[in-house]
């Protein structure tokens, strides 16, 4: 009989992918605060607690204020690596074995920092940690649609010296009222490039948010994703075709998407063949890097151990990893499994 215990040591410890991931959503108000210092910017809160107080959201726009705000600390190709390093060393500890963080780069060139300075700090961070850790990786570069496509067009161009190093592209910033419409050309474009695509959709949009999103953008994955729950039809189209939803439970909570996690809909995503994966999105601000997100659905949604190997298996079926590499990765799933059932 496996106790609760037990099913909290398997979250924590079995290999799993994390696939919605922010970096500048890892930035703890520590170091937001010895950035600041550093780079002699100024932060409205006078402390880490007063910081950490106004992480107290309504909707995703609250968030965004906030997020926004401090994400001006990070200037130089050190302020990256030191900000993707921590995160690297926090997703170790919760059994991370393959990562595919997202950046918002227009977030920084808008402030003029050049767009290599953040590519370089992030992807030497990344190379030391496949080195230290052993966390492969994949690096996705979002556009905010909440500014102008033809940004978005520039932030492309800007990123084809480095396609090396960036894998995908992806959108996020505020949903409502910016549909994927406007980004049709630019993903195109960047799909001819060779760029994998993701897209935020159906966080605090619709279920036709959803659909439009993937009919429109050709994205292979869906962050998010929860209220394509709204739509029977969807839901059936998203499980037949195996789409990904990167879902990111305690995110949905505080920014009350859901008023309680007991109303999360990943329960019912699992039951109706949807390959949902689990996530932390932007985990300095939402109260649990991944492995708490998972051990909060077991405490709320009430997750079984079977449960807790698909989410695993999912989160690198769903990955961009090669087949030789998704199938290396999936063995330590099972030998993981095995090994708690001996
Ligand atoms: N949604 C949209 N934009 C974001 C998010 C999110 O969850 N996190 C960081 N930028
Ligand atoms: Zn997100």
């Amino acid at each position: 009989m496996t106790t609760p215990a037990t099913l909290m040591e398997i979250a924590t410890r079995m290999p799993k992918a994390e696939l919605h991931l922010h970096l500048e959503g890892t930035l703890e108000p520590e170091l937001a605060f010895e950035l600041a210092a550093r780079n002699g910017v100024g932060l409205r809160f006078s402390s880490v607690e007063e910081l950490r107080r106004a992480y107290d959201f309504d909707d995703l726009q609250s968030f965004l204020d906030v997020y926004y705000e401090t994400a001006e600390v990070l200037r130089t190709r050190q302020d990256f690596y030191e900000l993707t390093a921590a995160y690297l060393r926090r997703a170790s500890a919760d059994g991370v074995t393959h990562v595919e963080p997202f950046f918002d780069p227009q977030t920084h060139t808008a402030r003029g920092v050049e767009f290599g300075e953040v590519v370089s700090g992030i992807v030497s961070a990344l190379r030391d940690g496949a080195a230290e850790h052993g966390i492969t990786w994949r690096l996705i570069m979002c556009f905010l649609r909440d500014q102008p496509a033809a940004d978005a067009m520039a932030t492309l161009q800007a990123a084809l010296p480095y396609r090396d190093v960036i894998a995908g592209v992806g959108l996020d910033s505020a949903e409502v009222g910016n549909p994927p419409e406007a980004f049709v050309e630019v993903y195109t474009r960047a799909r001819e490039e060779g760029f994998a695509a993701v897209a935020h959709a159906g966080e605090e949009g619709t279920a036709d948010d959803v659909r439009r999103t993937l009919d429109l953008l050709g994205v292979a994955r869906i962050e998010h994703g929860v209220h394509a729950m709204d739509d029977p039809a969807l839901v059936e189209r998203l499980a037949r075709d195996r789409v990904p939803l990167t879902v990111c439970p305690l995110s949905n909570v505080k920014l009350r998407v859901y008023e309680t996690l007991a109303e999360h809909p990943l329960r019912r995503m699992l039951d109706a063949g949807i390959m949902a994966t689990v996530n932390s999105d932007d985990p300095a601000y939402f109260g649990g890097y991944v492995a708490e997100n998972y051990r909060a659905c077991i405490r709320e949604l009430g997750l079984s151990r079977d449960d807790l190997r698909t989410l695993a298996r999912n989160s690198f079926e769903a990955s961009f990893l090669p087949a030789a590499e998704k199938a290396a990765h999936l063995a330590h799933v099972e030998a993981f499994f095995s090994a708690m059932e001996a």
